[in-house]
């Protein structure tokens, strides 16, 4: 990986459509899907990436059908009971940002068991992001500088960029450089819109389960061409980014 790529994050969509197109039912894209967030988790955490966050399900995710929904989350929790052993052997710390309270309570005891088992490790730091909606991140770290304001432990002039990122779920993480869509469509979906700032968007018509770490390292290869200026002129950037 290269040193400039500290955060990718992907948004895993069109499993459903992925299975229709077999004339299966929808959960049959998301077994499938599974098994390639594996694979590229596997090949992220094999070429040294820091930092890979995986869309897994949205706050909208809820307003699915109650089989989808139920489906999803049972598959979650048997991704978790299957693979919390592999993450701890592979060194990967692995994380969460959402609304996890929403969650099923068993659920929410695996997501938690598998957090603390690997809190200490130092390979690729994983995120999924569960039940999470970036407009609601912003609501809730809106409502706790209040708070803080309220109460005095902060003034004012405290509250900058700095601040507002500590607040947010992924705090203590960078923000992603680089975010893949699958699937072909061109949106983020409510996923990480302070954090995006100055990402690197990659669309590609790729379905999920179609998705290969072959596609994985093309998206990557084309961020290293990709010329990032955050609203400088070239050659003030060039120096700082060899
Ligand atoms: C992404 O695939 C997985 C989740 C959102 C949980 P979709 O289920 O959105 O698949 P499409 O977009 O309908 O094909
Ligand atoms: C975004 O995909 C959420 C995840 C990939 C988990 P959706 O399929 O829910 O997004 P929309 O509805 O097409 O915008
Ligand atoms: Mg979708």
């Amino acid at each position: 990986m290269s040193k400039k790529l500290h955060h990718v994050a992907i948004i895993m969509d069109g499993n459903g459509r992925w299975a229709q197109l077999r004339d299966k039912p929808r959960t049959f894209g998301h077994i499938k899907g599974a098994r390639v967030a594996k694979k590229i988790i596997t090949y992220a955490s094999d070429n040294s990436l820091k930092n890979l966050t995986l869309y897994a399900f949205s706050t909208e995710n809820w307003l699915r059908p109650h089989e989808e929904v139920s489906f999803l989350m049972t598959l979650l929790g048997r991704y978790l009971k299957k693979e919390t052993e592999n993450l701890h052997k592979k060194n990967i710390r692995f994380s969460v940002i959402g609304e996890l309270h929403k969650l099923p309570v068993n659920l929410q005891l695996a997501v938690q068991n598998t957090v603390d088992l690997t809190s200490k490790n130092t390979g690729l730091h994983l995120t999924f992001a569960l039940s999470y909606s970036s407009r609601q991140e912003v609501v809730l770290a809106v409502q706790t500088i209040a708070e803080k304001l309220k109460s005095g432990e902060i003034q004012k002039f405290q509250i900058n960029e700095d601040y507002v990122s500590q607040h947010l779920m992924t705090a203590g993480t960078p923000d992603p450089d680089l975010i893949i869509r699958t699937s072909g469509e061109s949106r983020l979906s409510n996923f990480m819109m302070w954090q995006s700032s100055y990402s690197e968007l990659y669309f590609t018509p790729v379905l999920w389960p179609d998705y290969t770490t072959n596609d994985f390292a093309q998206a990557c290869r084309i961020y290293n061409q990709r010329e990032r200026r955050f609203g400088k002129v070239f050659q003030q950037n060039e120096k700082s980014f060899i």
